[in-house]
């Protein structure tokens, strides 16, 4: 039986597929083999020695200690693109209500006296919400994954001018872009010449603050900032300066802060980027299919911190080792299998950055003091043992 740790509400349609013969779900942190996680912060949290996977249902990961998690052989989920059609969605409401006073208008028409002639009251008042339209306009798009991409594809179909910028972009991610796409190869490329800046990179150290006063300084005046990644991206300190001063004309972010909250010129959304059933619903499915792939199988896919990895159970066992990428794993690894006769039918293994997992297919079972001894033996982290047979 293995144990799954729900934080979060996950949609029920993915909590579905664990077999209550084989899945105990509770709430409860007392040994659990999994994590389910939508936005809870795990970053302080002690785990315990029998987790071995945390699934988030989302694309960040900034509420995980990953690093923390890989030194424990703890093996970290994502759902890339699961959601990014509800993101994408909400991009082009936010491209829209950071150029048309939307907001504004709705606010101040549900504000007239009922007993006021209201027609009269809204063709006089409406000058003051006048805004520019979308087309023909340059769009400038950092990060080009599975959201960015989206974006920047619409935004084409919107007929603006679009320019994406990715250091990480894979050929993949190139196939998924209109080719109407131009690549913007600094950031400056983008600050300078863009009337609209959407964020669709990770946080990470270093992508966090980088719309700061520099960056702000070289962008154009009034330009106009789509936030729906996450809030450390954005200095809001500086950005409440770039408000103030009407360099920034329009600041929309899924992020808010107090900083910003006050602020003329900002619309703050309560991180409703993946509100959507359908967004839901894939990412409970994929996070929980990605946790029993990895548990029942040994199977690695969308893990941020290790790589890709399949068991192809060509063998009667397979040995699923995590282990740290550095010199002669893999020899003697294998000459502890080949000492108790074992013999491996096959070997996928792979590594990201310091990190590497190994699955040995062996004919035969391996005997578990072996496999005590490669849990203790230097390098190694953590050793599971699949029956495949
Ligand atoms: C994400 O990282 O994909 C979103 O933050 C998901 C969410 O809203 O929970």
């Amino acid at each position: 039986m293995f144990k799954i740790a729900v934080l979060n509400r996950i949609a029920p349609i993915g909590l579905g597929n664990l077999d209550r013969e084989k899945y105990e779900i509770s709430d409860d942190l007392e040994n659990p083999d999994a994590i389910l996680v939508r936005s809870t912060n795990l970053l302080d949290m002690e785990f315990p020695d029998s987790l071995k996977a945390i699934a988030r249902a989302g694309a960040g990961v900034n509420n995980i200690p990953v690093d923390r998690c890989s030194q424990r052989g703890i093996v970290v989920f994502n759902t890339p693109g699961a959601n990014a059609n509800a993101v994408k969605e909400l991009a082009v409401a936010a491209l829209l209500l950071t150029s048309r006073d939307i907001i504004g208008g709705v606010n101040w028409v549900h504000g007239l006296p009922l007993d006021s002639d209201i027609i009269k009251e809204v063709e006089s008042g409406k000058g003051r919400f006048v805004g520019p339209e979308l087309y023909g306009k340059k769009l400038g798009v950092f990060g080009l994954g599975a959201i960015g991409a989206l974006v920047a594809n619409i935004a084409t179909e919107l007929g603006m001018k679009v320019y994406g910028n990715d250091p990480y972009l894979t050929v993949d991610g190139a196939w998924r872009l209109n080719h109407s796409v131009r690549r913007a190869a600094s950031m400056d490329t983008i600050f300078e010449n863009c009337d609209y800046i959407a964020l669709h990179v990770p946080s990470t150290p270093e992508t966090k603050g980088f719309i700061n006063a520099q960056s702000l300084a070289a962008m154009k005046d009034g330009v106009r900032i789509i936030n729906l990644s996450r809030g450390d991206l954005v200095n809001d300190r500086d950005m409440a300066a770039a408000l103030e001063s009407g360099k920034v004309a329009c600041y929309l972010t899924d992020f808010p802060s107090a900083e910003i909250l006050g602020m003329k010129n900002v619309i703050a959304i309560p991180h409703l980027g993946a509100s959507t059933p359908e967004s839901e619903d894939n990412c409970a499915i994929m996070a929980v299919n990605e946790l029993i792939d990895y548990l029942e199988n040994g199977n690695i896919r969308n893990s941020v911190n290790f790589p890709e990895v399949i068991n192809r159970k060509h063998g009667d066992e397979s040995i699923c080792i995590i282990h740290y990428n550095v010199p002669n794993m893999l020899a003697q690894i294998s000459g502890a299998l080949s000492a108790e006769g074992l013999n491996i039918e096959n070997l996928s293994s792979r590594s990201k950055k310091d990190m590497a997992y190994s699955v040995f297919e062996v004919a035969g079972s391996c005997p578990q003091p072996v496999v005590e001894r490669l849990s203790r033996a230097q390098g190694i982290i953590r050793v599971n043992v699949i029956k495949n047979r």
